[in-house]
């Protein structure tokens, strides 16, 4: 943003406050180029925008910046809070993902038909190491560090689900998945408020428990790992994914550069950041990181550069964390061009379950795992 669009916006902005007051004519095209900037609820008697007639494209613009954190602002003070969030580190990461709820998201996928968890499974993994146990009934579920959302939705429709809990630091995540959770109508999901590493004490199991992006956001993930499986049921499985260290390289190289200047987490700092990157394009690390999605918003880029607590992880460490814990490995959730290239590079590993050969295969493709590592642990029963 240049100076010179700042004091424009300081003009708008100015007008819109005394238009309101004095209940004058406020010009559409003024209004839609301030949102375009900021998000109206946080202009100050901005509800008062609602009481007027607009055409439907405003009314839209509307819905999306005022009718919709209104409702959710309304939704917070329902939501049940399971455990206190006392420690340092989520005290931080829940205050990150209250100015930034992770990700605000439109739509989602809509399966015909919900499948049993162990049909989808069997069906995903063939030749995987599943031992049928209890995962076929219509499951207990937990989504552990649920954001806004999304994943909880995609879960629910997705499988045959007895009941769903979906819980997260941030009760703005939390009221914005509630007011996506009915608009689309989705199955009955439990959301609440709770710290993952204080849920011992729960008193409930699962027979999914999902963990996706989200232990790497704890001091220490392994931790929180262990605590997750204490919640789930002897038989039952955890779709977890992770940071990788190697996929991440670009990422570590700009938090370096990031540390050595002075910018903040603020939007202007991001902005002004972003400049720089765009202008460094030439180089490997940086392009890398301007071509990812997360770099187009300055909500998503403070989560892909700023983060207040970020661990990555390799598939050695997670294979250890395996073997201690005596997890069976189901499977690494791949596309069919990774899967091709990994079956043609390893014949042998037919099942596709051996991580050592895995890790491999991603230092010879380092950007293989650039959407994390997800993948499907089981309990022994
Ligand atoms: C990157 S978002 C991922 C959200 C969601 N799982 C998804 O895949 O879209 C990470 C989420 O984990 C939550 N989180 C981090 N630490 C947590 C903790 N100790 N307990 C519960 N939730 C936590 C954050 O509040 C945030 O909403």
């Amino acid at each position: 943003m240049t100076d010179a669009e700042e004091a424009k916006l300081g003009r708008l902005r100015a007008e819109l406050h005394a238009a309101l007051a004095a209940n004058s004519r406020i010009a559409p095209a003024h209004l839609v180029a301030l949102a375009a900037y900021a998000p109206l609820h946080a202009l100050p008697d901005s509800e008062r925008l609602l009481g007027r007639v607009w055409p439907e494209e405003v009314e839209q613009v509307l819905t999306q910046q005022l009718r919709e954190p209104l409702a959710e602002r309304a939704g917070m003070a329902s939501i049940p809070r399971l455990t206190a969030i006392e420690a340092k580190v989520s005290q931080a990461v829940r205050r990150q993902y209250e100015e930034n709820p992770y990700p605000r998201w439109v739509s989602t996928i809509r399966p015909r038909e919900a499948f049993a968890l162990e049909t989808y499974l069997l069906e995903t993994f063939p030749g995987s190491a599943l031992r049928p146990a209890g995962t076929g009934r219509d499951a207990d579920v937990l989504i552990a560090g649920c954001g806004t959302g999304q994943h909880a939705i995609e879960t629910a429709v997705t499988f045959r689900s007895r009941s769903v809990l979906a819980v997260d630091l941030s009760l703005a995540s939390l009221a914005y998945a509630q007011r996506k959770s009915r608009e689309l109508g989705a199955p009955p999901i439990e959301y609440a408020q709770a710290d993952l590493m204080e849920l011992r004490d729960l008193g409930r199991s699962f027979d999914l428990v999902e963990a996706g992006g989200v232990l790497h956001h704890l001091a220490d993930p392994f931790a929180g790992w262990r605590v997750l499986l204490g919640l789930l049921r002897p038989g039952g499985v955890m779709r977890v994914a992770l940071y990788s260290e190697i996929a991440r390289r670009h990422v570590v190289t700009a938090r370096a550069f990031i540390a050595e200047r002075t910018y903040g987490s603020k939007a202007s700092d991001i902005r002004a950041l972003r400049q720089e990157l765009i202008a460094r394009r030439d180089q490997p690390w940086a392009a890398s990181v301007v071509g990812s999605g997360d770099f187009a918003t300055t909500s998503t880029c403070r989560d892909l550069l700023f983060h207040v607590q970020e661990h990555r992880l390799s598939l050695p460490q997670i294979a250890g964390f395996l073997e201690a814990e005596g997890l069976v490995f189901i499977g690494l959730e791949a596309g069919s061009a990774t899967r091709a290239a990994y079956a043609a590079r390893f014949p042998e590993d037919r099942a596709m379950r051996n991580l050592r050969a895995w890790h491999v295969f991603e230092s010879e493709n380092p950007d293989t795992f650039l959407g994390m590592y997800q993948f499907w642990v089981q309990k022994p029963a």
